[in-house]
């Protein structure tokens, strides 16, 4: 089921380029304007990095808003990486997780940040298995994902592979991949399994209803 659902995520990715980037380049999705690409631009400058790699970097606008910093993007898509180099401000490789897994992105980074990215399973876990390869020790991963207790709706409250949706998104999305929900403390635990000590942990709440909108955390890498 996981590995199959976790290559689900990179066909519906690759279906949905386009309207991704509109969408991201349009400031079509609210809680991104309001909140959270503040909040991540925040938690990333808050470690002054000199070099940093942004992971699932979709069409590359994380890279653009941090002009100080050397920033490199890597995406599994291809339509998206071409998007992003087209539109500057660092470098850009076509890599996806399950290949960083393998060893295939050597960097020392300061900060790797992964904002909304993290949607699968088998490829987080991995993903986070070889943060020593891109980090350098006493490097931190920065993750923002959607709020669990927000997001969680009626359904329980445990780990799992949840339907996906495009709702509230243009009708020129397609093929909405599933996603795997994580529980706060199962987030926490993936950082500490992997040798990343959580270090902090945000929840920017929506400027209206005041519910939290996404969780950030942050785990700093063995030294
Ligand atoms: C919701 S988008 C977020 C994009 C970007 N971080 C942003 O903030 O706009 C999720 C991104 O994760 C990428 N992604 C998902 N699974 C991946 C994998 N296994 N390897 C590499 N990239 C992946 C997708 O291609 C997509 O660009």
């Amino acid at each position: 089921m996981s590995k199959h659902t976790d290559a689900s995520i990179i066909d519906s990715w690759s279906r949905n380029t386009d309207p991704w980037t509109a969408a991201v380049r349009g400031g079509e999705i609210e809680s991104r304007v309001l909140v959270t690409n503040a909040a991540i631009v925040d938690a990333v400058r808050a470690r002054s990095p000199r070099l940093g790699v942004d992971l699932g970097c979709g069409e590359g606008w994380l890279v653009r808003a941090l002009p100080e910093v050397e920033m490199q993007g890597v995406d599994a898509i291809e339509g998206l990486v071409e998007q992003a180099r087209a539109a500057g401000g660092g470098t850009f490789r076509q890599l996806s997780y399950e290949q960083i897994a393998a060893g295939e992105l050597r960097l020392g980074a300061d900060v790797a940040v992964c904002n909304f990215s993290l949607i699968g399973d088998e490829a987080t876990r991995g993903l986070f298995r070889a943060a020593p390869s891109y980090l350098r020790p006493g490097g931190h991963l920065i993750v923002q994902t959607v709020h669990p207790v927000t997001a969680c709706g009626d359904a329980p409250y445990v780990d799992g592979w949840r339907e996906g949706s495009w709702a509230g998104f243009s009708p020129a999305f397609a093929d909405a991949a599933p996603w795997y929900f994580r529980t706060i403390a199962s987030w926490v635990a993936l950082f500490v399994e992997n040798g990343l000590r959580p270090v902090e942990m945000r929840e920017p709440v929506h400027p209206a209803t005041c519910k939290p909108v996404s969780l950030i955390l942050v785990g700093e890498l063995a030294a």
